[in-house]
């Protein structure tokens, strides 16, 4: 049986980490299949799901959380083997990731059986700077936002090879795959 990838992604830091999950997959010797979850997909995802041996869900971190559409998809994982992997624009405290994974952990249904999580960084689109420049322009002494754009900068080499092969060890560890 196959393992399924399945994963929400609006800038391609996610994509990228799904599609490397499922090279790695693959030279471990099991099948994976890759399918995005798009507000249209939703359905076609559970499908894959469905016929999984497990699944890896990917999200984005929006808002402290994932997408509706992602918590929509995680919802009908029932009966199901769940790895989640993510990306999120701050970075550099374990403990932030571990807050946004129990609140998109939290989109699973109890009867859903979750084998670990690992998130790393993403880089963020130029318009994120631009606005932080606008706030800096007019608050030039405020470290809360020179921190930001320090933030914005540090995120806009990952997700990188250290963080790929982090979150394709710990996939392969939670499905007993080493
Ligand atoms: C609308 C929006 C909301 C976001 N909210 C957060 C957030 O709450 N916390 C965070 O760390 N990053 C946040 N980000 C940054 C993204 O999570 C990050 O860049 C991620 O890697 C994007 O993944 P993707 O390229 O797969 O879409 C947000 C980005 C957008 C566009």
């Amino acid at each position: 049986m196959a393992y399924a990838i399945v994963y929400n992604s609006k800038g391609g830091n996610t994509k990228m980490v799904a599609k490397v999950l499922q090279q790695a997959l693959t030279g471990a010797g099991v099948e994976a299949t890759l399918t995005e979850v798009t507000p249209d997909t939703v359905q076609a995802a559970a499908q894959a799901a469905r016929d999984a041996e497990a699944v890896l869900a990917g999200f984005w971190c929006d808002k402290g959380s994932c997408t509706p559409e992602m918590a929509d998809f995680l919802a009908g994982l029932a009966g199901t083997r769940v790895f989640l992997f993510g990306t999120a624009g701050f970075g550099g405290e374990p403990a932030y990731f571990a807050r946004i994974l129990e609140s998109v952990r939290a989109k699973l249904p109890e009867a859903a059986d979750y084998l670990g999580g690992a998130m790393c960084q993403g880089k963020m689109g130029p318009a994120v700077r631009q606005r932080y420049e606008a706030m800096l322009a007019e608050k030039p002494d405020d470290p809360r936002i020179q921190s930001m754009i320090a933030n914005f900068d540090a995120a806009s080499t990952h997700p990188n090879a250290v963080d790929l092969e982090a979150i394709t060890t710990a996939a392969k560890q939670s499905l007993n795959l080493q």
